[in-house]
């Protein structure tokens, strides 16, 4: 009988899970989609509820789909979207909603507590700086803001941990994603006392925490009878979806690459000892791999931008699409591919949701600059895809700064899978990009570290060598010296705005 794992990701659009086979090949999927709210600017929020409702109904789907036997299923391997705060009480139940890791609502808590402990000990601390993202200074905010909730916490957990919470019944997280809470001393892979105290946070609000590859926990009855799994099914720590992504892309040697364009976008580096940039730009965080770390940029809205995009402006094309099946964003970069590099001078900043790396500042704006009677909407479909990219280079320039050889960048995440934004990475990188074989990102990467946990696989590295390859490789072409000027007036706009994007956020903020 054939061994299978389940990867799960407890995503940002939606929750997918991931049937995987004892070979590696991906036999089923399913995606269950649940919304986001953002009740006020800046504020981004999601119901933990709909998680679990949107992990039952995947893993129902795959399961039927593929008419596996619960018994075939080995292990399970949780990821998701990091930072996230879900703040439970005493009996289990869920205080307020999600606050989310594209959530910039605590700048104040973020400057305070960095003025009054310092920005360089905080850095020695966590490895990276307090960002309003991450997840300590959103605890900070509900003490401040919502005392009567504040007192009822018990327990503090990060998304996907929250699902492990709803299979298994168990309080556990992993390194990967402790290392973007603010609380996690990331060269030692372990809570730091000193930063639970600085946030005033009891030791027993935070669950245990494991290497992503340990079995810490099994499925529940209670689990058992929603999803359809056998109860007693191992479940490994997993990771954050970042570091799930590398894996499932095989970025698991030192120096190796990518670049992921999912709703964020992230350029990542897998390193073999723990470093940390000297002024927190890039984050350093704990890999999902034993005894390696990573460095990554993380921009805010990078297929998000896109997503923006098609839904605003895009109406014509999904309308399209439903009459023709085809896909929305081909037709958009279709039309867009007819445009030459730099869109005839166009340049889009695609700070929609404020920015991390390299600017990490919650009031940045999104910008179509040097908008002229000549261009129409390929052009800005084209300036968009342009200016996510642009944005990246950010990031990896900052990698580049650092002296890190970086030989090939393995490219994945729903924007990878058109060809003209491969071309216009491998021109505005000025580097060689590949592609793998498997697609399937950060659910896959949660399915290797199961195969790993239940023994299938001996350790990460080998699994990830017998079943990811490359298959494509693209070139930077002739585009890429008309971008290297684009780029530079790229750069150029955010420092020039910088003020006048506070300003304008500070004006919304006294209409609301
Ligand atoms: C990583 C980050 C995002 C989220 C959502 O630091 O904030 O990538 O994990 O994908």
């Amino acid at each position: 009988m054939k061994n299978y794992l389940l990867g799960i990701d407890v995503g940002t659009t939606g929750a997918k899970t991931l049937l995987v086979d004892e070979t590696g090949a991906v036999v089923a999927e399913a995606l269950t989609e649940y919304p986001m709210f953002t009740p006020k600017p800046l504020w981004a929020e999601q119901n933990p509820e709909d998680w679990w409702r949107g992990t039952v109904q995947s893993i129902r789907k795959v399961l039927e789909q593929s008419g596996t036997k619960k018994e075939q299923i080995v292990c399970l391997g949780l990821t998701g979207q990091m930072h996230g705060l879900v703040l439970m009480d005493a009996r289990g139940d869920v205080l307020r909603p999600c606050i989310m890791w594209n959530d910039q609502r605590t700048a104040s808590q973020c400057a305070e507590i960095t003025k009054e402990v310092g920005a360089q000990r905080i850095l020695e601390l966590t490895g990276n700086p307090l960002f309003p993202n991450f997840t300590a200074p959103k605890i900070a905010w509900v003490r401040q803001n919502e005392p009567e909730i504040f007192k009822r916490v018990v327990k503090v957990l990060l998304p996907k941990d929250y699902v492990r919470y709803r299979i298994t019944g168990e309080f556990f997280s992993e390194v990967s994603d402790a290392s973007g809470t603010s609380l996690f001393d990331v060269a030692s892979r372990q809570w730091s006392d000193e930063m639970l105290k600085i946030f005033h946070i009891p030791r027993q609000w935070l669950p245990q925490v494991s290497e992503s590859v340990e079995a810490t926990a099994t499925v529940s009855v209670q689990a058992a009878n929603e999803t359809g799994l056998l109860q007693g099914t191992p479940v490994v720590g997993g990771a954050g979806d970042q570091a799930a992504q590398a894996v499932g892309s095989g970025i698991v040697a030192d120096g190796m690459s990518s670049v992921t364009i999912g709703t964020s976008g992230v350029v990542f580096v897998a390193c073999k000892k723990y470093l940390r940039e000297p002024e927190g730009r890039l984050h350093a965080f704990c890999h999902a791999v034993p005894g390696m770390w990573h460095f990554m940029g993380v921009m805010l809205s990078a297929g998000g931008s896109f997503r923006w995009y098609r839904d605003t402006l895009g109406e014509l094309e999904k309308a399209n699409a439903k009459n023709t099946g085809a896909n929305p964003y081909d037709l958009l970069t279709e039309a867009a591919a007819k445009v030459p590099a730099g869109s005839e001078g166009l340049i889009f900043l695609p700070y929609l949701s404020g920015e991390r790396t390299p600017y990490p500042d919650p009031n940045a704006r999104g910008v179509f600059f040097g908008l002229t009677l000549r261009h129409t909407k390929a052009h800005l479909t084209r300036s968009v895809i342009e200016g996510v990219t642009f944005g990246l280079r950010d990031s990896l320039e900052l990698v580049r700064s650092l002296g890190l050889h970086i030989s090939g960048i393995r490219v994945s995440g729903g924007g990878a899978r058109s060809a003209l934004w491969g071309q216009i990475i491998a021109d505005i990188f000025n580097q060689d990009i590949f592609k793998v074989t498997v697609t399937q990102g950060a659910a896959y990467g949660a399915a290797i570290l199961a195969g790993v946990g239940a023994g299938i696989f001996n350790r990460v590295e080998d699994a990830c060598d017998r079943v990811i390859k490359v298959v494509d490789r693209t070139e930077p072409g002739p585009d890429a010296k008309v971008y290297a000027e684009y780029y530079q007036r790229y750069r150029a706009l955010y420092p020039v705005l910088k003020e006048e994007f506070a300003k304008i956020s500070a004006l919304i903020q006294s209409e609301s």
